[in-house]
């Protein structure tokens, strides 16, 4: 990929970088302004479930502009965004019946962590205001967020700004970080929320919030079997809501709607926070959804003081809504689930035949590949070699996207994410496979040279 964009020019954002320009999307391909056709490995940050460009909803986007944008929501109500909150109560289960719209996965976030303390409060209960998640973990931006957040090349700036919050270790069995292994572990990584709500004192205690399959900062990881069972028994002994950050793998990334439904019977979420795929890089949208009880708690004894201007605006309501027709007109969770199968070989396969590779994990359309130095120790590569990076950008230049992350919460490490558009097709797996191949063949080369 041709780098063409400016390095000084009026924006900025996270580094300098000479990006290329985009032009255009169709499907899985984004095109440059010269003439690059580029492969959306990853959906850009796990975002455009449905490709670029889906007619159905471009549709639904110029209807609802010529009809009204924009309506306060503390002025009007609005039927997309009614018509939202149905949809998606119609997806969910164990009565997650009542959403509260978003712009984005850190209000998202923000908005559970607000709520959880809220419904606390609201039944009188207002010593509980910490809040639980895991190390590592991805939750957000936004400085409440971002305490909740497990990566330290993010939070570590911001910690004297931050409310302290407080992390269990995450299911990273191929790092165990008790140094155990699956079923003789006897899920320590569980229980390890039972002994840190009791150094806490679990009545100080608000909420339990996790990724149920892992994102950027481990690489998708899938909790071992029990992991649910376990964590919801302790979570309700304590009288603890459970938050599961399904903004990256909610909207069928993984196979199901929602991830929590492959354990469904023992996941039991209380709040769960939505975005990416459900505005799917058509508009800036997310959502909250909790049960009944916990909405009308929280409004019956007054308010929840909470909002964002943009929130259930009519245009980004639309779009949800409009996407989640096509996700069920298209059968694109199922979908989701089956090409993920192929995904998942085809990704084993490579790892037989990189041995720098050192573990493929996922499920569904969202895959994580850890990158080792030693596949028999599983060390990793030093951390200056930015091994990660190295392979993306060895990806762009077969013209694939892929996404890099840190391993160890940050700090030491490699992965990256595969995670295509659920409306790939078969021929454009089999190109993702062969790009990676070769992009995987060269960086390994590259690192025999420098390791
Ligand atoms: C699990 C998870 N939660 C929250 C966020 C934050 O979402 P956003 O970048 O839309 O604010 C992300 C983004 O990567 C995420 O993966």
């Amino acid at each position: 990929m041709a780098q063409t964009g400016e390095t000084d020019g009026p924006l900025f954002y996270q580094t300098r970088a000479n990006l290329p320009m985009v032009d255009r999307g169709e499907g899985v391909w984004l095109w440059t302004t010269d003439g690059r056709r580029v492969l959306d490995g990853c959906s850009g940050a796990v975002v455009a479930n449905l490709g670029h460009g889906h007619p159905r909803v471009l549709e639904a986007m110029r209807t609802q502009a010529e009809r009204v944008t924009f309506a306060y929501r503390t002025q009007f109500e609005n039927g997309p965004a009614v018509e939202l909150g149905h949809k998606l109560a119609g997806q969910l289960s164990q009565g997650l019946d009542r959403t509260f719209l978003v712009s984005g996965g850190s209000e998202a976030v923000e908005t559970a962590i607000k709520l959880a303390r809220s419904y606390h409060a609201a039944r009188g209960d207002e010593a509980r205001y910490r809040i639980v998640s895991r190390f590592p973990s991805y939750h957000g931006s936004t400085l409440g967020a971002l305490a909740a957040t497990g990566y330290r090349p993010l939070t570590d700036g911001y910690a004297p700004m931050m409310v302290e919050q407080n992390h269990v270790s995450a299911p990273t069995c191929y790092r165990c970080p008790f140094g155990l292994s699956y079923p003789s572990c006897e899920l320590a990584c569980a229980t390890d929320l039972e002994r840190t709500l009791e150094a806490l004192d679990p009545s100080t205690v608000a909420a339990f919030l996790l990724e149920p399959i892992g994102g950027a900062s481990t690489g998708a990881i899938v909790p071992p079997d029990g992991y649910f069972a376990t964590i919801t028994e302790i979570a309700r002994r304590h009288g603890i809501l459970t938050i599961y950050d399904e903004v990256m793998t909610g909207a069928g990334r993984t196979g199901a709607f929602a991830a929590y439904q492959h354990w469904e019977g023992e996941a039991a979420p209380d709040v769960l926070a939505l975005s990416k795929g459900l505005g799917a890089g058509y508009t800036p949208l997310g959502a909250v959804v909790t049960r009944g009880e916990v909405a009308d708690t929280v409004l019956d004894a007054g308010a929840f003081p909470h909002g964002f201007s943009y929130a259930g605006n009519p245009l980004s309501a639309a779009v949800g809504v409009a996407v989640l027709d096509v996700l069920e007109g298209e059968g694109l969770v199922a979908r989701a689930a089956e090409l993920g199968e192929r995904l998942g070989a085809g990704l084993r396969e490579l790892a037989d035949r990189h041995p720098f590779v050192g573990d493929v994990r996922g499920k569904g359309l969202l895959w994580g590949l850890e990158f080792v130095a030693d596949p028999a120790t599983r060390t990793p590569y030093a951390f200056d070699l930015d091994v990660a990076r190295r392979v993306t950008v060895a990806a762009a230049e077969e013209d694939l996207l892929i996404y890099p992350r840190r391993g160890g919460g940050g700090l030491m490490g490699d992965h990256v994410l595969v995670a295509p558009p659920l409306v790939t097709r078969d021929d454009e797996l089999d190109e993702l496979l062969a790009r990676l191949d070769r992009a995987l063949a060269r960086s390994e080369a590259a690192l025999a040279s420098v390791a």
